[in-house]
């Protein structure tokens, strides 16, 4: 284990398909292998298990992200890195959650939509755009992107590796990691 590690939460943003798990995935994977502790919370997941009984409304995104703030902050106090991978799409529960987590950094997954409905991986934006599932985040709801995040990611310009360094970087400079990012993980671009 890493002698005195600081609990963090690195909470990812952004759209469907812009690249948040991908990224937190790569980021988990490096943290891991210099003996961090970390612990991924992924939208994906998190609904199948804590947040199994939560739909798509305002209030149930709200009440997805409240859950979710509620364990990273558990996790946060006790000193593990803990990584969130949700769309999170509105601002206010986002800023509501980083008040509660005193060591809280926000990355911005930032693809254009068109960028995000090209790579459609799981097939919802077309679904979304038939009609066939209704309140989809970017075509039929909305999403505030951040106003001051402490990363910003532009997946559709930079390699993915960019942009876990990019969140090293920072994470580094706050001091919650202490050396550099070794580039262990091979990473190529889909
Ligand atoms: S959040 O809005 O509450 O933060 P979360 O990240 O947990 O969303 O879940 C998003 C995932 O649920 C998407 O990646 C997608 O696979 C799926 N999903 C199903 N319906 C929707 C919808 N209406 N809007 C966005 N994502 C949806």
């Amino acid at each position: 284990m890493v002698l005195e590690q600081r609990g963090v939460t690195i909470w990812f943003t952004g759209l469907s398909g812009a690249g948040k798990t991908t990224i937190a995935k790569f980021l988990e994977k490096d943290l891991r292998k210099q003996k961090y502790k970390v612990e991924l919370l992924d939208g994906d997941i998190v609904r199948q298990n804590l947040s199994k009984d939560l739909g798509f409304s305002k209030e149930n995104r709200e009440e997805n992200i409240r859950r979710i703030g509620f364990v990273a902050n558990l996790l946060t106090r006790n000193d593990v890195i803990v990584i969130v991978s949700a769309i999170s799409p509105y601002r206010q529960i986002r800023d509501e959650v980083r008040l509660q987590i005193r060591d809280f950094v926000e990355v911005y997954v930032n693809a254009p939509l068109s960028v995000c409905e090209k790579r459609d991986v799981k097939g919802l934006y077309k679904k979304a755009r038939t009609g066939e599932i209704k309140g989809f985040t970017g075509i039929d709801d909305f999403y505030e992107p951040p106003l001051n995040p402490e990363v910003e990611c532009q997946t559709d310009c930079e390699t993915i590796t960019e942009s876990v360094t990019k969140v090293w970087t920072q994470l580094k400079r706050f001091g919650y990691v202490h050396s550099e990012r070794e580039a262990l993980t091979p990473i190529r671009n889909a």
